[in-house]
């Protein structure tokens, strides 16, 4: 299996880099600032949150990149590396049928402007062609609309539901299952490739390199 590098994507307005230990304050920030629209959706979003929390994220997301077992990515505006707007994540559900998960939320005062849609676009040519994956899945909570118009934009065909999926503050939340296959992927490049937008990466970095 190919091993994904720790560079930074880019997207036309984001950079998407892997968790740093200092990524800690500015998500445990972004994350105080949506806890009513994450914890709708979400089991480890809700009032209780703390900074042990978002520390403890930063960590084991620093790990299992290294490891090569999940891939988190921090969403950040190209012009402005401090604030946190959201992670978006790949991983694999098995790794000997070439399968994998994206997962993404962003912060609310920044929702609406399109950006889950142009991440997870650009999460999915990650997954497609640095990860070789066969076929990305996407499980959306049955009446979370913003995110079952992010899997229509980027061409993921609803699959059917998947029953009481998840148990999100004491409700168990039927999920709908989306996919998106390796011949639907190279049929739809260009459409989801537009969606990206700009990937140029030539930007000056203010950041030093990772200190994971
Ligand atoms: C779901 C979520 C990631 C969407 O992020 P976003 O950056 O606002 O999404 P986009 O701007 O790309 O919008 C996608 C679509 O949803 C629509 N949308 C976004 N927020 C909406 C809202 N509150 N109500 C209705 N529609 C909404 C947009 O208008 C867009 O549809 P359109 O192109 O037809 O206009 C974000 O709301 C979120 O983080 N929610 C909580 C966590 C979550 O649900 N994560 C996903 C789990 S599967």
């Amino acid at each position: 299996m190919p091993e994904l590098s720790s560079d930074s994507r880019f997207t036309d307005r984001f950079e998407l880099r892997p968790f740093q230990k200092r990524d800690a304050e500015p998500l445990y920030e972004a994350v105080t600032v949506s806890i009513p629209e994450l914890s709708q959706f979400l089991p480890w979003a809700s009032r209780a949150y703390g900074r042990i929390d978002s520390t403890r994220f930063t960590r084991d997301s620093i790990r299992a990149f290294r490891e090569q077992r999940a891939f988190d990515f921090a969403i950040r505006h190209r012009d402005d590396s401090r604030r946190h707007i959201g992670n978006v994540s790949i991983w694999f559900v098995s790794r000997g049928f070439r399968s994998g998960e994206v997962g993404y939320w962003v912060r609310s005062d920044e929702s609406r402007t399109g950006i889950a849609t142009e991440v997870a676009a650009r999460m999915v040519q990650v997954g497609f062609e640095e990860l070789r994956m066969h076929r990305i899945i996407l499980r959306i909570a049955v009446g979370n609309q913003p995110s079952e118009r992010v899997a229509e934009k980027l061409g993921f065909t609803r699959e059917g539901i998947l029953r009481e999926e998840l148990e999100v503050h004491g409700k168990w939340l039927d999920h709908t299952a989306y996919s998106l296959l390796e011949h639907e992927y190279a049929a739809k490049k260009e459409a989801i490739s537009a969606l990206v937008g700009s990937t140029l990466s030539d930007l000056p970095r203010q950041d030093s390199p990772i200190d994971g």
